[in-house]
């Protein structure tokens, strides 16, 4: 496994490779990674992952300094997983001079997670592009656990015909059915044991819509009570279409439910696709 840190050794490691395949990453790596990297594995020549805190995608509240790097552990890890190249560039490298051009993701980075966390989605989708123009990817791999991230970096691909495939990687859940994140790491023993509920009150809505509830309101707001009277603070629940995140239409046929909540200190996000009959 070679671990690159600077653009021109990348660019010249992979000068004339059929199929690199990529898959992004901030490090604090855990299983779900690791299911991104088995994914790209069978496609690629050479699969590469790159390590980069982005400052760029905190706001001023985040914890950007407090972020856990644990890049020898990573390496480690990817060794294991099979992985060809690890770029792991400095900040220097990443942001030479201050990034005044930027990607924005349309209306897309106000909703959901990006009115939460404003920029967030800017900062997100302008460091993915640069990196893309680095690794020069013939297809991307991101989890569908950060659902608005990936619709964003679909978009993002599409709509400046970027030569790339975006594929999406289910969410990787621990068998009592948390989504696998790096916050969990920060929960409690009794926020832990409390931390599935998220994902089983997103059930117990596929559950209802499958079953012909179209009263999504109502739907939202029961998921919301729900989690507030288990101590949770809710930031948002809703029910979308998969297209473009908007509310759905009774035409809509592919949902999804989103949520985001805190448990004491940490915001948790999840969400569960729904596909109705045509
Ligand atoms: O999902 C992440 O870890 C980050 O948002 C990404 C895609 C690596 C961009 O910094």
């Amino acid at each position: 496994m070679d671990i690159i840190h600077s653009v021109a050794d990348l660019r010249a490691r992979l000068q004339g490779v059929p199929n690199n395949v990529f898959v992004p990453t901030m490090g604090n790596l855990h299983e779900g990674h690791i299911q991104l990297i088995d994914i790209a594995k069978p496609r690629a020549a050479c699969t590469v992952v790159s390590i980069f805190v982005n400052r760029l995608q905190f706001g001023p509240q985040e914890d950007f300094d407090r972020y856990p790097r644990t890049f020898e552990a990573d390496c480690r890890r990817l060794r294991k997983a099979g992985v060809d190249v690890v770029f792991a560039p400095d900040e220097k490298e990443i942001y030479p001079e201050p990034q005044t051009f930027v990607v924005e993701p349309s209306d897309l980075q106000h909703i959901l997670d990006g009115a939460a966390r404003p920029g967030h989605f800017r900062g997100v989708a302008t460091v993915v592009l640069k990196l893309f123009n680095m690794v020069s990817p013939h297809s991307a791999i991101f989890g569908k656990k950060d659902y608005q991230q990936y619709i964003v970096l679909r978009d993002m691909v599409r709509q400046f015909a970027l030569p790339i495939e975006i594929i999406p990687a289910e969410t990787v859940r621990a068998p009592d059915g948390l989504a696998l994140s790096s916050r969990n790491a920060y929960l409690s023993p009794k926020e832990r044991r409390e931390a599935p509920r998220l994902y089983k009150t997103l059930r117990q809505a596929h559950g209802e819509i499958i079953a012909g509830a179209r009263d999504f309101q109502r739907i939202e707001l029961h998921i919301m009570s729900e989690l507030a009277n288990h101590g949770w603070r809710p930031d948002y629940v809703a029910v979308r279409r998969q297209a473009d995140l908007q509310a759905p239409t009774a035409a809509d046929r592919d949902l999804v439910v989103l949520a985001a909540a805190r448990i004491g200190k940490t915001r948790l996000i999840d969400n569960v696709e729904v596909f109705l009959e045509r």
